[in-house]
């Protein structure tokens, strides 16, 4: 049982197992009493959650309900069992997807808590597809300063991120991999709070986190998922020991659920590549698809597809699975099943083959891009020691490539190419940052800004650490095995 007690800002309540048979369901009570009882720091029951999911879902609930119960779960937490309801119910909002016998244990996905500049899943999906997995993958849109992967896939013109179940089976049969978004059939409920958490300032909650990404890994019938949950400046949860917690709900949870989940942490103070903004990242996509590419994107999609593997038993170690996967990069069968994904949902065929065997300045001038580039040069000599993705976030959310209300549009061609890498040497006045805008040259404060980001130091070149920190794995998984 969870005390009612103290705030306990963002996390997890203690008390409560990880999942566990539902409580029984008394009567269900008014919205406005559940909102009171989470807002003086009470637990809410499985009946609770469901009631409050429910008016979510059929449009009961006004949109100031939905914001304070949020702020009311930001605010005093959840516990375990609270978490696992919420995951159910959300889960249990739309319709779950079943797939043919023959599939068992092929079924697997990844997903990631959101970063900046992290395409990793564009690659990843068609590349565990050329490895013999099936994977329906449902996706996001940019949370907070963090991009959305269904965002970046829909910069490509006629990209379709809606598709029905049907669609989907069709999909996996056809092609191994579908990237899709929630919608009136898959997990509705968490479209509706994901939105309103963006604007809400509840994007940091632990119990809200886990439970959005876990229903719709739910519905999905996986037999393995791997969760990339990003710690650092610009990351949703800055403090490594925060993503730690996030990862040991989401392995437990993911347990009382029936799904084997393994949580993967990963360093998220400077970007993924050397990309930030929707078309930018798909071409750095397609570039990783060549098997070329940023060396710290191409790691993370290999270690992260290693260990999935590994989890699902389809690899004796992590290092063997992550060759698999680097395999699929460099044989072009990984861009091959992107081809056929993109042609599959909705993109021209001969627009889906010109971006995949295009070269890298034909694929630009096929997608949608920015009208005019602006270059910052570097103030002083020195090493790269850091390019800080938050503030370079925000200032590109600024211009136009995130949101800052639910449903607003963006900007595909916005965004922004890093010059230089974390490492590098770079001379006073050499260019290192190239925005690509819409609208008017970058304000004083927004060059201040992104000036700001750049981190200079005396110290000699050094070769970039790779991203990957550590790997939480469900107790019967073994050792944690991250070296191998
Ligand atoms: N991805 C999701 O689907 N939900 C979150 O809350 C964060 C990342």
């Amino acid at each position: 049982m969870a005390a009612p007690g103290p705030a306990v800002p963002r996390g997890f309540l203690p008390g409560g197992g990880s999942g566990g048979a539902p409580d029984p369901l008394p009567e269900p009570k008014p919205l406005l009493e559940l909102i009171r009882l989470k807002r003086d720091g009470g637990r809410l029951g499985e009946a609770d959650v469901r009631a409050f999911v429910g008016a979510v879902a059929d449009g009961s609930a006004q949109g100031a309900q939905i914001g304070a119960m949020l702020m009311a779960i930001r605010l005093r937490g959840m516990d375990m069992e609270e978490t696992a309801a919420l995951t159910r119910a959300l889960a249990e909002s739309g319709q779950q997807l079943e797939w043919p016998e023959a599939w068992q244990g092929q079924l697997v996905d990844k997903h990631s808590t959101g970063g900046v500049g992290d395409k990793v899943s564009l690659v990843l999906a068609p590349a565990l597809a050329a490895c013999g997995c099936k994977v329906p993958m449902i996706s996001g849109r940019g949370l907070g300063h963090t991009g959305g992967t269904l965002d970046k896939l829909e910069s490509i013109p006629g990209f379709t991120v809606i598709q029905s179940p049907e669609q989907m089976r069709k999909l996996l049969e056809q092609v191994g991999c579908c990237i899709v978004g929630q919608s009136e059939k898959l997990v509705p409920a968490d479209g509706i709070l994901y939105a309103a958490r963006d604007v809400t300032a509840t994007v940091d909650s632990l119990p809200l986190i886990t439970a959005s990404i876990l229903s719709k890994k739910a519905v999905e019938g996986l037999s393995a998922l791997v969760v990339d949950v990003k710690f650092g400046e610009a990351a949703v949860l800055p403090s490594q020991a925060q993503a730690r917690e996030l990862a040991a709900a989401l392995v437990g949870v993911g347990a009382g659920l029936g799904l084997r989940v393994a949580a993967a942490l990963t360093a998220m103070d400077t970007p993924v590549g050397r990309s930030v903004g929707h078309a930018l990242e798909v071409e750095e996509a397609l570039l990783c698809l060549d098997g070329a590419g940023p060396p710290d994107l191409r790691d993370l999609v290999t270690r992260l597809g290693g260990a999935l593997l590994w989890l699902n038993r389809q690899a004796e170690a992590q290092a063997e699975g992550a060759a698999r996967v680097a395999a699929a990069l460099d044989d072009g069968s990984a861009r091959g099943r992107f081809e056929r994904m993109l042609a599959a949902q909705g993109v021209d065929p001969g627009l889906a083959r010109a971006l995949c065997s295009g070269s890298p300045a034909r694929r630009r001038e096929l997608l949608p891009r920015a009208r005019e580039r602006e270059e910052l040069r570097a103030p002083a000599d020195g090493t790269v020691e850091h390019i800080r993705a938050l503030p370079l976030a925000l200032v590109l959310r600024e211009l136009g490539a995130g949101r800052s209300r639910a449903g607003e549009p963006i900007r595909p061609g916005v965004g922004a190419e890093l010059l230089v890498g974390v490492g590098q040497r770079l001379r006073c006045g050499a260019p290192w940052l190239r925005v690509h805008r819409d609208g008017p040259a970058l304000s004083g404060p927004q060059r201040r800004v992104l000036q700001g980001a750049l981190v200079l130091s005396d110290r000699a070149p050094f070769a970039a650490p790779s991203l990957f920190a550590e790997l939480v794995l469900p107790p019967a998984h073994g050792p944690t095995d991250t070296q191998k």
